[in-house]
């Protein structure tokens, strides 16, 4: 009488054990497939594109660059995006030259992001690119991005934006068959900004396209374009950007990772990462460098439709204002 009773409390047991058991077995597998830090996309040029690339927004100045980056290396952070409006260029390239070596690593081994200012759009595109490889002294770069569909100074709702951006298409597909950049894109473009760009391409289809992205502000539409045309979708203020915690501190997110043994930050990182979405966190702090790179798990499906079901609110400028 008492027998069964022991078994069915050790069945109960059983199992629970074995779902825990099963449930990190599960994530563990998936993950051992492949480390975030291995995980690539393959670019039309055959370039493989790391998924886990390191932010430097306002990380400035020769020290902080290099302290900065000497972490992220160390890390595993293979791509490096910056831009000519972040104003680190210089300081990122002098850093390399010396990094590079310590980690046994060479130019080909990782992968430079840099951007076109929107004051430069247009014919000066092509002098813009020359500026930025000589600043960040290499001989290439691996992704040259017009920063933004609008021009510096050119009223928002002006066709003029839309002329200017497609020159300076035009003179980032010189620079791609001139050898300055191996592959070329856009950031902050939306749905309408990518077909018009996709409709006159100059034989040059965009590799990547770079927006803000994390549960308070996505945008399926075009997602879904970037995956039809084969362009990478790649994240940024994945944590909600600098001097906003609103994301890293909501309950629902805190929960999650409560639940998953991670910090809030690898959550929302994860989240787009599971989405076949690169993400480019940016952090001063060795501890967060070292976590943002830290995500071989897996978010559970149901988790995954919490995070995707936030209220939209937008953090960073709206490019749907520009015409
Ligand atoms: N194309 C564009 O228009 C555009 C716009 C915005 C950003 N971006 C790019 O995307 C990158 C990332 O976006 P973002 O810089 O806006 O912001 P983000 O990556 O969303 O957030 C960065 C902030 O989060 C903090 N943080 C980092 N890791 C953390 C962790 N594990 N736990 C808690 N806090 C953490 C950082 O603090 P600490 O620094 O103190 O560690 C920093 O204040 C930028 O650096 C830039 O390269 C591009
Ligand atoms: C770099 O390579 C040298 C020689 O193969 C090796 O001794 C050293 O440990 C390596 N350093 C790193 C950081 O991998
Ligand atoms: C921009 O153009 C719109 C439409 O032509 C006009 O209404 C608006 O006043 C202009 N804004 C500025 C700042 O010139």
């Amino acid at each position: 009488m008492f027998e069964p009773v022991q078994n069915v409390r050790c069945f109960h047991l059983f199992g629970v054990l074995l779902f825990l058991f099963t449930s990190t077995k599960i994530a563990e597998i998936k993950s051992e497939e492949i480390l975030a830090k291995d995980m690539n996309f393959k670019l039309p040029s055959g370039d493989l594109m790391p998924m886990v690339g390191f932010g430097t927004y306002q990380v400035r100045g020769a020290d902080l660059i290099k302290s900065t980056l000497d972490n992220a290396l160390g890390a595993g952070y293979r791509l490096i995006d910056s831009a000519a409006a972040y104003g680190n260029e210089k300081d990122i390239g002098a850093a390399l030259k010396e990094l590079l070596p310590k980690y046994n690593l060479t130019r080909k081994d990782i992968f430079i992001t840099t951007k076109l200012a929107p004051h430069d759009q247009g014919e000066k595109a092509y002098q813009a690119l020359e500026t930025s490889l000589k600043n960040l002294d290499c001989e290439y770069l691996d992704l040259y991005l017009i920063h933004w569909p609008g021009v510096h100074g050119v009223n928002s709702s002006s066709e003029e934006n839309k002329k200017l951006r497609q020159e300076s298409w035009k003179q980032l597909v010189k620079g791609v068959k001139n050898g300055l950049t191996r592959n070329i894109g856009v950031s902050n473009y939306n749905v309408r900004h990518m077909k018009e760009l996709l409709a006159n391409d100059g034989g040059v289809k965009p590799a990547a396209n770079q927006v803000e992205w994390h549960p308070h502000y996505h945008q399926p539409e075009l997602l879904d374009l970037c995956k039809k045309e084969g362009i990478l979708l790649q994240a940024y203020s994945s944590l909600g950007g600098t001097g906003n915690n609103d994301l890293l501190t909501d309950a629902r997110v805190k929960k999650i990772a409560d639940k998953l043994g991670k910090s809030p930050a690898q959550i929302l990182l994860r989240w787009a990462l599971q989405q076949n979405i690169a993400i480019i966190p940016k952090a001063r702090s060795k501890k967060h460098i070292d976590e943002n790179i830290d995500l071989n798990f897996v978010i559970p499906e149901e988790d995954m439709k919490i995070l995707s079901s936030f209220e939209q609110t937008k953090y960073a400028w709206d490019p749907d204002t520009i015409a």
